[in-house]
């Protein structure tokens, strides 16, 4: 195992031994291989470069507390890619070969696995550019998929504690059947100007829709869900990453008793909210502290602690993806 400080790690690039490459040339994809050079030699005319035809995913492995690794629904990632792929007219990458991938990528890099119980896991970032040059506005036919490990901490510095979070109604993240319920580069590019103004008052980002401005879309780059009247509400919106960590907590708050509705949420339904958070991958479950709404001078509170629902969804998530717990559901490929 490699001489990290595991836990002092935050979301940041750290640099493995190996990433895993494959092409695909006019629709035909070749076989993956595992390679330790991170660089690429790219004509400054690909269409990633020039039009953006570009999509990524993100997904994790768990040492767990059987010593068995664990890697949390890939499936369910390929199939995102596969989706955010189709929308930009991007040949797909194939299921299994995408798993494939994953699992080469982890067998190769092992020892950048955190021990269990550093709060670090090994993060995957999937990569899929169009590598065609050109110049007429269009598609390529030429792809690179690679998979990128990175040992990484938790998303938000303050971990399993609320972070607050304000509203910007002057910059749309996507548009209604735009590209936000797919995962491709463009959406990051076009929130920056929001999440950097937020974050230089020491803030996070929440999207509305993009119509109204009225309903909560996401908090950048995870989704969100709170608890009103004991019942998990989360967003249904076309603008939207439909995320894996979100499915699987509704899943598992089914499984507990709890009610699931998800449908349009109006911001102002968080003062009748008695905890939410934000979800995902990186995020896991972040509780939200507060939402300033600068344009309407309100300011929504719920404190720095996470609420009793968001800790029994956040543990019980966990136990599956660490192997404390039986995996019902079957979503971790375990090794
Ligand atoms: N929303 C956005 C915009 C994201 O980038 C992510 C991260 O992948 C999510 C939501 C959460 O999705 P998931 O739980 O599949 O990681
Ligand atoms: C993830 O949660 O995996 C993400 O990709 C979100 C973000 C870091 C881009």
């Amino acid at each position: 195992m490699k001489d990290i400080d595991w836990s002092k790690l935050g979301f940041h690039y750290t640099e493995t031994d190996y990433i895993v490459r494959c092409e695909c040339h006019d629709g035909v994809w070749g076989k993956p291989y595992v390679t330790n050079d991170k660089y690429v030699s790219l004509h400054l005319s690909a269409t990633c470069l020039q039009y953006g035809q570009e999509a990524f995913e993100g997904l994790k492995a768990f040492r767990g507390a059987d010593g068995k690794v664990r890697v949390f629904r890939m499936e369910e990632n390929a199939r995102r890619m596969a989706r955010s792929a189709e929308a930009l007219c991007m040949s797909p990458v194939p299921e299994d070969l995408f798993c494939e991938a994953i699992i080469l990528a982890l067998d190769k890099n092992m020892d950048f696995l955190p021990p269990y119980e550093t709060g670090a896991t090994l993060y995957f970032r999937p990569l899929l550019i169009g590598t065609t040059p050109r110049l007429g506005v269009g598609p390529g036919r030429d792809f690179l998929f690679v998979v990128i490990p990175s040992p990484i901490g938790p998303y938000f510095p303050v971990g399993f504690h609320g972070t607050p979070f304000i509203v910007n109604r002057h910059v749309d993240r996507a548009a209604p059947f735009g590209t936000g319920q797919y995962k491709v580069g463009g959406n990051y590019a076009a929130s920056f100007r929001a999440t950097e103004a937020a974050h230089r008052q020491g803030l996070s980002c929440l999207f509305l829709d993009s119509v109204e401005r009225k309903y909560i879309d996401e908090c950048g780059a995870a989704n969100f869900f709170g608890i009103k009247d004991g019942v998990y509400v989360t967003p249904q919106s076309t603008s939207i990453l439909p995320s894996i960590t979100n499915n699987s907590l509704m899943q598992l708050a089914r499984d507990k008793g709890i009610q699931v509705e998800q449908r349009r949420v109006l911001l102002e339904e968080l003062s009748d909210m008695t905890e939410c958070g934000a979800c995902g991958t990186a995020a896991v479950i972040s509780p939200i502290s507060r939402v300033i709404d600068p344009d309407n001078a309100r300011i929504y509170e719920f404190g720095d602690e996470p609420g009793e629902v968001s800790k029994m969804l956040y543990y019980a998530l966990k136990d599956i993806q660490y192997g404390r717990t039986e995996d019902k559901h079957g979503w971790c490929y375990v090794k």
